[in-house]
C-alpha cells in the first residue's frame, strides 16, 4: 500500500490549479443512467472514487471512454439494475445509483454502501423518499431492494438535507411525469450541478423562492455535454496548506464564493487574501494564528469535509479553538494522529479543543479517511522532521495528483510502497 514520505518545514509558494468537484462529477456521471444517449463530461478528475464510478457504470452496461479528464458514456446494450457488493464497498456514493435505476427499471437490487469510516451513514432519507414517490423498500442480508409497480410525484420533506438523499430523489424524480417537490433540500454547490447536468438532458428542475426543489418529470431524458464545477473542498484544502505551512500560494480556477465561510474564517485567524471572481491568493503571514471556532454545518456552513484540515492549521495557533462537528459523528479520527505529532488536542462527543503548540514533529501516521488523510499531510508539510503517512488510498480517492500539485509548489513529498520500492 503506498504511503507518502514528507520532509516539513518548507513553505509553499506558487499557483495551483483546481480539479473538477469529486461530489458533483460522481453524481453527474451516475446520472447519464437516465439516458439511452451519449454524454459527455469535461473536468472530470481523475481519483479513485471517479474510476470506482465508472467501473459500476460499465457494470451495469455503459461503454465508458476516460481521457485527459473527459468522459464519453455511450449504451452499450441493455442496463442491469444491480450492482456487486465489491464495487458498492469501496464508495458510498454508489448507493446514488438507486434512483436513476428504479426510475427507468421501477425496480434496483443495491448492497448497502461503503464509504469512509466516519460515522454510520444510514440510507434512511433516501428510502423513505423512495417510498413517498411509490417504492417499496426491502433491507436485507445487507441489500437493499427497491421496486414500484409504478411510481408518482410526491410532495417529500427530508427529514435532514442530506446532499446524497437530494440528489437520488432528484435523478428518480426527473423521469415520473408531474409534479415533485423536494423541500429541506441540500443546497450544495454540488447539487446545483446536477441539476445544472439535468437540465441539459431534458429535464425541467427549478428552485422556487422557498428553496425548494419544483420537478417536472418527464418521458424521456436525452445525452447532453456539461463542465464539472470546481472543487471547493480541494480550493479549501489547498487554502487551508498554503496558510499552515506560511505560504504565499495563489489558487486558480475555483469558485471563491463557494468558499465564502472558510475565506471569513482564514481572515479572522490572521491572513491576507487576495480574492477574484477565480482564485483566491494566500498572502504570506509572519503573525500569530489567531484561535477561531467552527462549527460544521450544511451548506453555506462550514463544509464537514474541511473540517479536519482546519483543525490542522488550529494545531499552530496561539490560543484554544474549538471545533463542532454536527455533521457526522465520527469524524475526529485524525486528531489522536495529531497528537502524535506533538499538536495538544482533546475531543468530547462532537466538540474538539485545539490548544495551539510552537510546532509540530514529525512522525509516522495513518490516514483512516479522505478529509482526515490530507490534515495529516498538511501537518507533515508544517512539522520538522520527516512524516511517513500510511493508507494513501484513502487521500486517492478525493484529490487528484495531490503530490505532484504540491511539490510544484515546492513542497517535499513523495510516494513509495513499501512492497514494491527499495528504499
Ligand atoms: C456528501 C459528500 C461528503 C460530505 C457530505 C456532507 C459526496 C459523494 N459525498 O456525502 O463528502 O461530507 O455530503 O456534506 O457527495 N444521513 C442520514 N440518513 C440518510 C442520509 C444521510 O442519517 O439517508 C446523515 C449522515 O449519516 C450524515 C448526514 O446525514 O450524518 C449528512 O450526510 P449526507 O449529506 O447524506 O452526506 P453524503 O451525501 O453521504
Amino acid at each position: 500500500m503506498d504511503r507518502f514520505l514528507i520532509k516539513g518545514g518548507k513553505k509553499l509558494k506558487g499557483t495551483v490549479h483546481i480539479s473538477g468537484s469529486k461530489n458533483a462529477a460522481l453524481p453527474i456521471l451516475v446520472a447519464t443512467l437516465l439516458t439511452d444517449e451519449p454524454c459527455v463530461l469535461h473536468r472530470v478528475p481523475n481519483l479513485r472514487d471517479v474510476r470506482t464510478t465508472l467501473k459500476m457504470l460499465e457494470y451495469l452496461g455503459k461503454k465508458v471512454e476516460y481521457r485527459d479528464n473527459t468522459v464519453t458514456i455511450t449504451a452499450n446494450g441493455s442496463l442491469k439494475n444491480t450492482l456487486p457488493y465489491e464495487l458498492v464497498k469501496q464508495m458510498r456514493a454508489s448507493f446514488w445509483v438507486a434512483g436513476p435505476l428504479l426510475t427507468r427499471f421501477k425496480e434496483a437490487d443495491i448492497p448497502l454502501p461503503g464509504g469512509c469510516a466516519i460515522g454510520v451513514r444510514p440510507v434512511d432519507i433516501h428510502l423513505k423518499g423512495f417510498e413517498k414517490l411509490g417504492a417499496t423498500c426491502e433491507v436485507k442480508s445487507g441489500n437493499v431492494r427497491i421496486h414500484a409497480e409504478q411510481l408518482n410525484p410526491a410532495n417529500i420533506v427530508l427529514r435532514f438535507p442530506s446532499v446524497g438523499a437530494t440528489q437520488n430523489l432528484l435523478m428518480c424524480a426527473c423521469l415520473i411525469e408531474g409534479n415533485t417537490i423536494l423541500d429541506n433540500i441540500a443546497k450544495e454547490p454540488e447539487v446545483d450541478d446536477v441539476i445544472d447536468f439535468l437540465n441539459k438532458m431534458g429535464a425541467d428542475v427549478q428552485k422556487d423562492e422557498k428553496g425548494r426543489l419544483i420537478i417536472h418529470g418527464k418521458n424521456t431524458l436525452h445525452g447532453a455535454e456539461h463542465t464539472v464545477v470546481a472543487d471547493r473542498i480541494e480550493t479549501g484544502s489547498f487554502l487551508l496548506a498554503a496558510a499552515a505551512t506560511r505560504g504565499d500560494v495563489c489558487v486558480k480556477d475555483c469558485v471563491p464564493e463557494h468558499n465564502s465561510i472558510l475565506l471569513d474564517d482564514l481572515r479572522e485567524a490572521g491572513f491576507a487574501l487576495t480574492v477574484t471572481d477565480s482564485s483566491v491568493h494566500v498572502h504570506p503571514y509572519n503573525g500569530e494564528i489567531k484561535p477561531v471556532r467552527i462549527r460544521t454545518a450544511p451548506y453555506p456552513g462550514f463544509a464537514t469535509d474541511l473540517q479536519a484540515p482546519w483543525m490542522t492549521l488550529m494545531t499552530l495557533c496561539n490560543g484554544t479553538a474549538e471545533v463542532d462537528e454536527d455533521i457526522f459523528e465520527n469524524r475526529f479520527m485524525h486528531a489522536p494522529e495529531l497528537v502524535r505529532m506533538g499538536a495538544d488536542i482533546s475531543t468530547e462527543k462532537s466538540v474538539a479543543r485545539i490548544t495551539g503548540v510552537p510546532s509540530l514533529s514529525a512522525a509516522h501516521v495513518q490516514a483512516s479517511d479522505l478529509r482526515g488523510g490530507f490534515a495529516l499531510v498538511m501537518a507533515g508539510l508544517c512539522a520538522s522532521g520527516e512524516t511517513e503517512v500510511e493508507r494513501v488510498y484513502h487521500i486517492d480517492r478525493g484529490y487528484e495528483q495531490l503530490e505532484q500539485k504540491l511539490t510544484a509548489l515546492g513542497a517535499d513529498i513523495r510516494r513509495y510502497n513499501p512492497d514494491k520500492d527499495a528504499f
